[in-house]
């Protein structure tokens, strides 16, 4: 923890006068909201939990090297090896204005690496998650979609604009969304025929991406913000047990959608996240699986 803060004030110290009040205002804007959200803290004894559980989290180690810097752990486990510093170091250097080198062609995948995507839980989770299409009828609580949204809520967010909303449809509300979109489709069903699309799950959430004017923060960068949220829920469903299926189709902005919704006009539906359970025989494929990944080199290159 001490290392982190030290780090901070190191930054802070090399700032001008100038930044130096910026940063005494901000300071004291801090300490205003601080002042606030424990006031706020107070009335939600459930907030307090989940913190320490957070914090818990982040000293058990396992989220990364820099976790155990702030747990002041000495894991050897964590370290990476000589080699391996020795090639980041060979890297550093190499990226720097003095040495760069202008004949390069594609990134270096010869230094080693410490990151282990199997040992690593949080980049296991990531690398093993499917969406699920057939899901079973259980389905978090509402309190438990609370949690998860708090975790999700780290989502990059330029200016910290929070342009993103969930929607929770359960129950008949899945019945009104299918006459939407009927609605939508200009189809004309039988009596008692029902859409049974939005039936595919008991739990959907509806992900709506809320943009505000901002002069630094064009809308698309807000949509950015707004799918982030989307797919960190999917992951943080997959890693609590949930099963999920995020869908959209051609008609999720057609206005009796939106209007359904309560869409602001500014505002866009970026589909629903199907919920359920992963139903046990999907799990037995699952953990005999060899669907490989794609080949990572594909997505990665350099200038
Ligand atoms: C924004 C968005 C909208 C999607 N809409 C649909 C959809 O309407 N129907 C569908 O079959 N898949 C849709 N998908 C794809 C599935 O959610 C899923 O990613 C895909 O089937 C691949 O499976 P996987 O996630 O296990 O790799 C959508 C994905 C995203 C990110």
């Amino acid at each position: 923890m001490s290392k982190h803060t030290d780090s901070t004030e190191h930054r802070g110290s090399k700032k001008s006068d100038c930044s130096s009040k910026k940063a005494d205002k901000s300071k004291k804007a801090d300490k205003s909201k601080k002042a606030d959200k424990k006031k706020h803290r107070k009335n939600d004894g459930a907030g307090e939990v989940s913190r320490g559980r957070v914090r818990a989290h982040f000293l058990d180690g396992e989220t990364g090297p820099w976790a155990k810097k702030l747990a002041g752990e000495s894991s050897e486990s964590a370290e990476p090896t000589s080699e391996a510093s020795e090639a980041a170091t060979n890297g550093a250097s190499a990226q720097s204005p003095q040495v760069r080198r202008t004949d390069r062609q594609g990134p270096d995948y010869t230094a080693p690496t410490s990151i282990d995507i199997v040992a690593d839980p949080v980049l296991h989770a990531i690398s093993t998650r499917r969406s699920i299409s057939k899901l079973g009828p259980e389905t978090p609580n509402d309190s438990d979609l609370r949690e998860l949204i708090r975790a999700v809520s780290s989502v990059a967010d330029h200016k910290g604009l929070k342009p993103w909303r969930f929607i929770i449809i359960r129950g008949d509300d899945r019945i009104r969304l299918g006459e939407a979109l009927d609605e939508a489709g200009d189809v004309h069903r039988k009596a008692g025929e029902i859409n049974e699309k939005p039936l595919r799950a008991e739990l959907l959430l509806a992900l709506v991406a809320s943009p505000v004017d901002n002069p630094k923060v064009p809308a698309w960068e807000q949509h950015a913000t707004a799918a982030g949220a989307g797919h960190l829920l999917e992951l943080a469903l997959w890693q609590a047990g949930w099963g999920a299926m995020w869908r959209s189709g051609t008609l999720a902005n057609e206005p009796a959608v939106r209007r359904l919704h309560r869409l602001k006009e500014s505002e866009l539906l970026m589909g629903w996240l199907y919920i359920g359970a992963v139903p046990e025989r999907y799990r037995q494929r699952l953990a005999h699986s060899t669907r490989p990944l794609p080949d990572p080199e594909q997505f990665l290159d350099t200038l």
